[in-house]
């Protein structure tokens, strides 16, 4: 058993407690972070009943959004007030009495609880929940909590909160809603089966969806860091999975992208040769994703056979139909390395405020873009050596030409598809600007060979060629490759990437595919992450800052809380941080007290009390409302993942074990179970409804934890139709393990990773191992 402690910020102070999780032998504790970041933690009594009121707080939420939408929308304040009498009322006794009910060790966001029940309390008639309001008030006098309750104080009124509330989906409530979930539930599984195993080549087939994934193809000369992770392979991982689970026919493709200035570099550095570098790199890319556990169908690379031949087909088809233009341009180039300089690659006094140190590309000082054959006295950075101005002649592609095609391309798309607001927006400026014919050529040896006699010591330029991996890494994984990359009528094509990647994919590419006229099936669907920054900063590998995919493994912290962590903050919509002390928190607020706390209690009252086999169920009331509730969050998990909407999905999975410990808390069949017969019937009910959800989750989680998911599935001996049947039209949730059914062995350790803080606020993740001399937490042994 793992103990937790925690220093408090309060003099290094100890505080162990007896107090025990129900069925999970862990002694565990409080603590709260605050939103200045430190730990709100002492032995005064305000936080002490503070944090017994917290793990009910946690319960009152999603009935509070429920509450709120019948108020605000419907005018319904009195029903309103119903629905959150029992989780208030629950809580009001347990401050009453004085008492702790089973408490777990809490780490939550604090703004976030006050403002709920801030707002729970604004539905209080005169004179009830007495307990609750004092302990609020007592609350908002801590100068820590001000910031967070003066955003919502009771008495303002709730109209303000319309525009938020309309933006939220409409959750159940009614009594038709309840009964109608009742019914579903009683259903049970279909007959359906589970999807079928994949067998390759995986290819389209008729009367299926079939959804093509691609993540933009990670540069194979160095090590991605998290924010790579997330923004698109990760991402688009989570999103094939869950196709998967929905019965789609999916096919992800990915591999790295090897050609280009840059990997030349790299080899220069190592004193290796450019193709030694991306043998060596795309080794350590398809070991960190497969550590990850991304599941890639094929993980190829850009420099193959077929990606020539692919490239030089399309280059031809687009000159043969007139997109290609040629002009002549004027490059530095370096005698004594006998090559053209890259922009990067070129040093020289800036022809705007002459600072001695520009770049060929932008100069630090002023800011602003330089064209390199303007630097006054340029260098080459590699030798030296004063560079010449030698011209040369390159291929354009036409993208005038080709404009008005792609405009009526995109309105279809963007129309139909789910295009996210970035990619649609930035996407826009490109063509509001209007498009200019791009360079497709380089002076560089180390790309696809352009195949033109008048161009042939010239490769294709990376942003030309690197898209087209996307076709040739299907060529090398079927020769039927084409059924998918020439059949826009059978297929829908998932683009996933980092924002800074969106005008290749949605003007740049297509174009070239439009102009190249082989019925090639063009993006549907673009799908754009913002930025990951790391804890105040952003992510560099050149300073060594933020968490590289090779270190995640090495903290000793499993994948599956990495991927939880970095879903959990996914920059969707927005840019958001990695934080080692928000990773900690939710880890333990989220994964451990919320989910795992469910899951493992569930499974161990079935096995403690009986004997292994779920208990015969008789629906109340209160049963069909909590049927009623997750079904509610099931279907907002199935729009809005159906929408790759990937964060905001995880969001109603943790409602969901939020309803059902609030639902054992209430009930406690651990009580009931030592009761007369009607009692143990109630603790059968609500053991099997609880164990039965936890199967849910299991099936939810499966694309964002899949070790966990698989493991509690084996451990509730769970069928493998209840995958395919949960998520069925529109979702519905039915009682998969019904009276009778043998579950496996549950142990507690299903997600046991716990992390420590140490005093001093540093952060050790695994003895020995530093990271950035960021805070240090320790893995628990
Ligand atoms: N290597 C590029 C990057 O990491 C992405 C290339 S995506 C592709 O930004 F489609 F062009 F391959
Ligand atoms: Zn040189």
């Amino acid at each position: 058993a793992s103990a937790m402690w925690i220093n408090g910020i309060d003099g290094g102070l100890k505080i162990s407690s007896e107090r025990v999780v129900p069925f999970l032998s862990r002694p565990a504790l409080p603590a709260l972070l605050l939103p200045s970041g430190g730990h709100l933690f002492s032995s005064n009594a305000i936080c002490q009943a503070f944090v017994d009121g917290l793990f009910c707080m946690l319960c009152v939420q999603p009935a509070l959004l429920q509450a709120l939408h019948m108020a605000v929308l419907q005018g319904k304040a009195t029903e309103a007030s119903k629905i959150l009498q029992g989780p208030l009322s629950y809580l009001d006794q347990c401050l009453s009495k004085g008492t702790t009910p089973c408490l777990t060790e809490v780490n939550y966001d604090i703004c976030a609880v006050l403002r709920s029940l801030a707002l729970s309390l604004a539905f209080a008639p005169p004179g009830e929940w007495r307990c609750v309001q004092a302990w609020f008030e007592r609350l908002a006098g801590e100068e820590a909590c001000q910031a967070a309750v003066l955003k919502v104080l009771p008495g303002k009124g709730l109209e303000v909160l319309k525009p938020f509330v309309q933006r939220q989906p409409a959750p159940a409530s009614s009594q038709q809603e309840m009964e109608a979930a009742a019914l579903t539930w009683s259903r049970g599984l279909t007959a359906c089966t589970e999807p079928p195993e994949k067998s390759h080549p995986i290819l389209p087939q008729e009367g299926r969806r079939n959804l093509l994934l691609t993540s933009a193809l990670p540069y194979v000369n160095n090590v991605p860091h998290l924010g790579n992770i997330i923004g698109c392979v990760l991402s688009a991982d989570v999103f094939a999975r869950y196709g998967r689970l929905r019965g789609w026919n999916v096919l992800y493709v990915c591999g790295t992208d090897e050609y280009g200035t840059a990997t030349e570099n790299k080899a220069r550095e190592e004193g290796l040769t450019p193709q030694q570098i991306c043998d060596k790199y795309h080794a350590v890319h398809a070991e960190i994703y497969s550590w990850f556990q991304v599941d890639f169908d094929f993980f190829g690379r850009t420099t193959t056979p077929k990606q020539t031949e692919i490239a030089q087909d399309i280059f031809w088809r687009l000159h043969e139909r007139g997109f290609l233009l040629e002009d002549t341009v004027e490059q530095l180039r370096c005698e004594g390395c006998r090559r053209f300089l890259a922009d990067r690659f070129v040093e020289g006094g800036c022809p705007h405020c002459s600072y001695p140190e520009a770049r060929g590309d932008q100069c630090d000082k002023c800011g602003k873009l330089i064209n390199a054959v303007e630097l006054k006295n340029p260098l080459c950075k590699v030798c030296s050596k004063t560079p010449i101005i030698q011209s040369s002649k390159h291929l354009f592609l036409d993208l005038p030409k080709l404009e008005s095609q792609l405009e009526q391309w995109l309105d279809k798309s963007t129309a139909a598809g789910d295009w996210t607001p970035n990619a649609k927006q930035i996407t826009r400026s490109w063509l509001r600007d209007g498009l200019k014919p791009r360079c497709i050529t380089r002076d560089l040896k180390w790309g696809t060979p352009v195949p033109h006699p008048d161009f042939k010591d010239k490769v294709f330029y990376v942003w030309f060629d690197a898209p087209i991996g996307y076709l040739s890494i299907t060529a090398n994984y079927t020769d039927q490759w084409e059924k998918w990359w020439k059949n826009p009528e059978q297929v829908e094509l998932y683009n996933f990437m980092a924002k800074d990647n969106v005008p290749f994919h949605s003007v740049v590419f297509p174009s070239s595919l439009l102009g190249a006229q082989d019925n090639y099936t063009l993006v549907n669907h673009l799908v754009a992450t913002e930025y990951l920054n790391y804890e105040d900063t952003k992510f560099s590998k050149s300073r060594g800052v933020g968490v590289f995919g090779d270190m995640a493994k090495d903290t000793g912290v499993p994948s599956d809380v990495w991927r939880f962590y970095l879903l959990y903050v996914r920059p969707e919509g927005q840019d958001s941080a990695f934080s080692w002390a928000d990773m900690a928190l939710k880890n333990n607020s989220e994964l451990l007290n919320n989910l795992g706390n469910f899951i493992n209690r569930a499974g161990m009252f079935v096995t403690k009390f009986f004997e292994g086999c779920v208990p015969a169920m008789e629906l109340l009331a209160e049963d069909k409302t909590l049927l009623a509730q997750v079904g509610w969050e099931l279907r907002q998990y199935i729009s809005l993942m159906d929408k790759v909407k990937i964060r905001d999905g995880l969001k109603h999975i943790l409602n969901i074990s939020r309803h059902g410990n609030q639902y054992i808390q209430i009930n406690e069949p651990w009580k009931k179970i030592k009761g007369g017969d009607q009692d143990r019937q109630r603790a059968g009910t609500v053991t099997g409804v609880s164990v039965n959800i936890a199967c849910l989750l299991s099936v939810l989680l499966q694309p964002y934890i899949p070790t966990t998911s698989r493991t509690i599935r084996e451990q509730l001996n769970a069928p493998a139709a209840c995958v395919s049947t949960m998520l069925h039209a529109g979702g519905s949730f039915v009682c998969s393990l019904p009276a009778g059914h043998a579950i496996g062995t549950v142990s507690t350790a299903l997600i046991a990773f716990v992390f420590k803080r140490l005093a001093g606020g540093q952060v050790k993740v695994k003895v020995g191992f530093i990271v950035n001399s960021h805070p240090k937490y320790l893995q628990d042994e």
